[in-house]
Order: C-alpha cells, then structure tokens, then sequence
C-alpha cells in the first residue's frame, strides 16, 4: 500500500536572553553611530549571552516551550537535530546535551551549515518523516555567535546577536506542512564569511588571540551581493518546486541579516514588503536562530495561522543557502495547496503504473523463460 505522509510543524518555542546590546551602547565600545547601523542594517539592538545561558541550556529552554505547544514530552521523540556554529563545546555534540537535558530517548545530531543550519535541519528531518522512519523531531537552531565576535571590530560586532528557536515537527497523513525545498552550496566562497583559526587547520595558539583571529572575518560587500542574488533566486525556486507562485504565499521569511538585503531581494521578487517578516531591529542577526526565532514571533503576532503558505529562506557561512515552503497547521487545504497534491498524484500514479509494469514482468518471466527456452530445444 502506497502511504502519503506529510512533515508538519506542530511545535514551536524560542529563548533570548535578557541581556540587551543596544546601538548606542556600541557607539561606547566602537567608532560607530545608531544612525549608521540603524540606515546601513535596520539593527537597532541584539541579546547578548548572559553568564549562565549556553548553547544547549537556551536550546532546552526554546525546546520546553515547542514540546507544550505540540503537547508531547521529550520521551515521545525520535529524533533531536541542532543547528548551530557555536556548540558549547567542539566534542561531545550539543544535540547530546540537548537530549540528555530534555530527558529524551533518541538519537541526536548536531548540523553546521552556517545561519543557513536550521532550514538544513528542518530540511533534514522532513526526510526522516516522509521515509515512515520516524513521526516526532526536535529541529532547533541555536547561536551563541557572541563568542566568535570581536567587539573590537566596528564592520562585524554591531551585525550579530545570540538566540535560540526551537520546532515539532510532527508526522501527518493530511496534506500540509513541508511542500517543498532547496538546500544550496557554493564553498568557491568560504573566505566571504570565516573564523581563521581555531579548527584542525590552524589550532588555537597565543598568536592567534594575538591577531585575533578566533573571531568572525567577513567580506560584507560580497556577502551582501550574494545574499540578495541567492534569497531571491532560492525562494522562487522552492516556491515554483511546490506548484506555486510568489501570489500565494501569505508570508516570507527571510534570513534576518540586514533589512536593505532584505529589501533588495523583495524588490527581485516583485513581493510587497508588508508580506516579507521582519524582527531583525530588535536581534540582529542570530545566524542559525534567525529563521526559526521570526517564525515563531511571526507566529506569536497572528501573522501566521493555520493554512498560510510561509516560504523561509536562509543564508549562511559555507556559503550555504536553504529554502523552504510550508504550509501551516492542519486546517483547510488551501486551492493553491491543491495544485501541489495534483503534482503529487501525477508522481504517485506514475510510481504505481511502473510498480505494475515491474509486478507484471516478474510474473511472467517464469513463462519467458519457458518459452525461450522451448525455442532453442527446437
Ligand atoms: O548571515 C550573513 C551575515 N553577514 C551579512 O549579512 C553581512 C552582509 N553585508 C552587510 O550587511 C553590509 O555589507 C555591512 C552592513 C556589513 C556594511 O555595509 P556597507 O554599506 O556594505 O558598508 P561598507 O562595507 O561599504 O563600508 C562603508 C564605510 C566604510 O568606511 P570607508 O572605508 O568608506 O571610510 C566602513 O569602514 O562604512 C564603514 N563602516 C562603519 N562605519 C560606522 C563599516 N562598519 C561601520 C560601522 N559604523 N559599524
């Protein structure tokens, strides 16, 4: 029997911590200005790490929350998946904490694809899901980016802040949930976004803290041209890839990274900017957190209900990009959504005329081979 089975988000929460790093009080610590980073980024403050907030602690807080919303306990996981670029150590994997912590019973791993991770994540669970290999998955992004910032450098420090989000996504047999994906690559630019030293090529040593180089290096202008050209390119992609056009989607996410970024990629896709979400004024950017933390705001807001079609996209460090489009909740397919299910029919008839055709040929290869064989004797 052909089984359909659909990945949805069931679940959500998020954790910041308390501590707020307004624009002006960079203004005391570097050569910059709230009227440049507020005119250049749309950052006006980010959260900072409090002494006790890690990695995994504000994923278990972010965590707690989705598993009530989906009203699950941890023992009813099969799965954990974070996605960070600051663990809270380099072994074990953070995703083992996180396990251990919740009081789950599963398997765990942690992801690394820059900010892009938790769109890699949620990507990578869905899979699990559609294969009938498991039902419950905890996919949380998380980012103490804090601690590879150097806050003696203007053209980075004012750019990022730390956060965690946490998602359910649960197994359905109704149409929704994930529609559609791309997950994205292009290492030829590894040095527009990197922390030198510090990993198995050049270990941690007195002339690295010296020079500084265990914090984030960027090349801002090109990231920032591949930013807009790859949020762009990547959400049309995954939105077309689901059957749809940039009419039906009721939400963009994007990567909170910079608003005029944001803006510019709007602008590409011909999307008014009041259907593109926004919250990066008040984080900044929370790399692997950004996506999950202003869906979850999003949702918090009322700007997203049951049945809206959200299409999120991410980029990151690699550099690395990711898309997804999904429907929300388990209410009314919407007429849109119905196009998708016809393309799935289609697969799905597709898939069972060949099962029959193969069914077929195996049944009558006994006879084949009896007559093949009778013809030769003659
Ligand atoms: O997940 C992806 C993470 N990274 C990003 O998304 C970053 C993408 N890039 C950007 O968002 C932008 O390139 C930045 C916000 C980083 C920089 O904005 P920009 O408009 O590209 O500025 P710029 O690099 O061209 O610099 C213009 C000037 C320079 O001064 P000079 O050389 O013209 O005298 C910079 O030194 O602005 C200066 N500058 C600053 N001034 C005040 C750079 N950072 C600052 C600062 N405050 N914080």
């Amino acid at each position: 029997m052909i089984h359909e089975r659909y990945a949805k988000i069931t679940g959500w929460g998020k954790y910041v911590p308390e501590h707020v790093l307004t624009n002006q009080d960079l203004s005391q610590m570097v050569d910059t200005s709230d009227e440049w980073i507020t005119t250049r980024t749309g950052i006006k403050e980010r959260r900072i790490r409090g002494e006790h907030d890690t990695a995994s602690s504000m994923s278990v807080a972010a965590s707690e929350q989705a598993l009530e919303v989906a009203g699950i306990t941890a023992k009813d996981l099969d799965l954990i998946i974070v996605a960070t670029s600051s663990p809270d150590y380099l072994l074990p994997s953070v995703a083992s904490q996180v396990q251990d912590m919740l009081g789950a019973e599963c398997g765990a791993f942690s992801l690394v694809a820059g900010c892009s991770g938790w769109v890699y994540a949620l990507t990578t669970a869905s899979q699990f899901i559609f294969s009938g290999m498991y039902n419950r998955i905890l996919v949380v992004g998380v980012e103490i980016i804090s601690f590879a910032v150097d806050f003696t450098d203007r053209t980075t420090c004012v750019l990022f802040g730390d956060a965690a989000a946490a998602t359910v996504i649960e197994a359905s047999d109704e149409p929704g949930g994930v529609l559609s994906y791309e997950l994205g690559s292009d290492g030829a630019g590894a040095m527009y976004m990197y922390v030198p030293d510090g990993g198995s090529t050049s270990p941690l040593a007195q002339k690295t803290i010296d020079e500084r180089r265990q914090y984030i290096r960027m090349d801002g202008q090109n990231v920032f041209k591949f930013a807009v050209r790859t949020l762009s390119g990547s959400f049309k992609r995954s939105i077309y890839q689901a059957g749809l056009t940039p009419d039906d989607i009721d939400l963009f996410i994007p990567h909170q990274a910079n608003a005029r970024i944001i803006e510019a990629a709007a602008r590409h896709m011909r999307v008014p900017i009041d259907k593109v979400y926004m919250n990066l004024e008040r984080y900044g950017n929370t790399s692997a957190a950004s996506v999950p933390l202003a869906m979850v705001e999003a949702i918090e807001e009322g700007r997203l209900k049951d049945g809206d079609l959200v299409a999120m996209c991410a980029i990151g460090a690699g550099m690395t990009w990711a898309s997804v489009v999904v429907q929300m909740g388990t209410s009314e397919i919407s007429a849109a959504h119905s196009l998708f299910s016809m393309a799935r029919a289609r697969h799905l008839a597709r898939r069972t005329s060949d099962a029959v055709v193969d069914t077929a040929q195996s049944a009558l290869l006994p006879l084949y081979t009896f007559l093949y064989q009778r013809r030769k004797k003659k």
